[in-house]
């Protein structure tokens, strides 16, 4: 019988995880089914029973997606640095009773920027814009490529601040509100915020990058949301949505899951949607 992968989420019904996976196995010659499963959202108890249910049948490893991030990472029983630090996991794997929790999402981004664009991170000086469960994921591994400075902007001040304390011990990082920033120039600024699912923009007057530098958007597939045209308009040189992003923390899930690291050149290119 086939190994049983699936991601879960509410909404589950846009995920790309099971094509993505679908393609990597096929790419690898790996026997394995990547279901979805829309989660329970009255509780958490139901949420772990949905868990249990599908490690009883025969269920290797699991993606959690929104909202259940967090849950899925107080209910496992072994949990690795990055999600640890992270304080949700996007993957995890079980093996007899233990679910083990890792978290990709950091180095999948991280992976796109420097291998997938080109742009290095090491003495750079980076923005990331945002202090919610998207920023906190990326903050440990950004700061394990060594930039000169990580600074965190966010809306709410305590909640930057509160990020940059979380992590103090591994890497130069500073929490601040969008006031404090303007004016400033940063070699790669990444929108960590859910501005752009409800068609805003941070509360930047000028994008904040270079003109040589890079504008991330960790959302993909939304085509130019309102902070990349910002940047665009202002004549940035380079420009990416998160589709980089989804596509490598899939092959590292995959690669945690099965032992063999699929390529992902050619999902990226299948999943892109032009940036107009
Ligand atoms: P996620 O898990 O996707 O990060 P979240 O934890 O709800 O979601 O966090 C959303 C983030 O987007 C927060 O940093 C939020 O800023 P505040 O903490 O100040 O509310 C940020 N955000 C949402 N809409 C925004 C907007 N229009 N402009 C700037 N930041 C925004």
């Amino acid at each position: 019988m086939s190994d049983h992968y699936a991601v879960i989420g509410n909404p589950i019904s846009q995920s790309k995880s099971p094509l993505i996976h679908a393609g990597f196995a096929q790419a690898t010659g790996q026997d394995l089914v990547y279901g979805a499963i829309l989660g329970p959202t009255e509780s958490t108890e139901a949420f772990a029973q949905a868990l249990r249910d599908f490690a009883a049948t025969g269920g290797r490893g699991m993606n959690v997606t929104a909202p259940f991030k967090l849950q899925a990472f107080a209910l496992a029983t072994e949990k690795l640095e990055r999600a640890e630090l992270a304080g949700a996991t996007n993957a995890l794997k079980f093996e007899g009773d233990a679910i083990i929790a890792d978290n990709f999402d950091g180095v999948g981004l991280v992976n796109d920027i420097q291998r997938n664009l080109g742009v290095a991170l090491a003495g750079k000086r980076l923005l990331l814009l945002g202090a919610g469960g998207a920023a906190r994921g990326a903050v440990l591994p950004l700061l394990a490529e060594g930039p000169a400075e990580l600074v965190v902007a966010n809306r709410d001040l305590a909640k930057a601040q509160a990020l940059a304390a979380r992590f103090a011990a591994h890497g130069r990082m500073v929490g601040c509100g969008y006031g404090e920033i303007a004016g400033e120039r940063f070699d790669v600024v990444i929108n960590a915020t859910s501005a752009s699912l409800n068609g805003e923009l941070p509360p930047l007057a000028a994008p904040a990058v270079r003109p040589d530098g890079l504008a991330y958007e960790m959302v993909y597939g939304k085509g130019l949301t309102p902070f990349l045209r910002q940047a665009q308009a202002h004549g940035v040189r380079q420009i990416a949505d998160g589709v980089g992003m989804l596509v490598e923390q899939a092959a590292l899930a995959f690669e945690w899951w099965r032992g063999v690291r699929p390529q992902t050149q050619a999902m990226i290119r299948q999943l892109t949607v032009p940036l107009v």
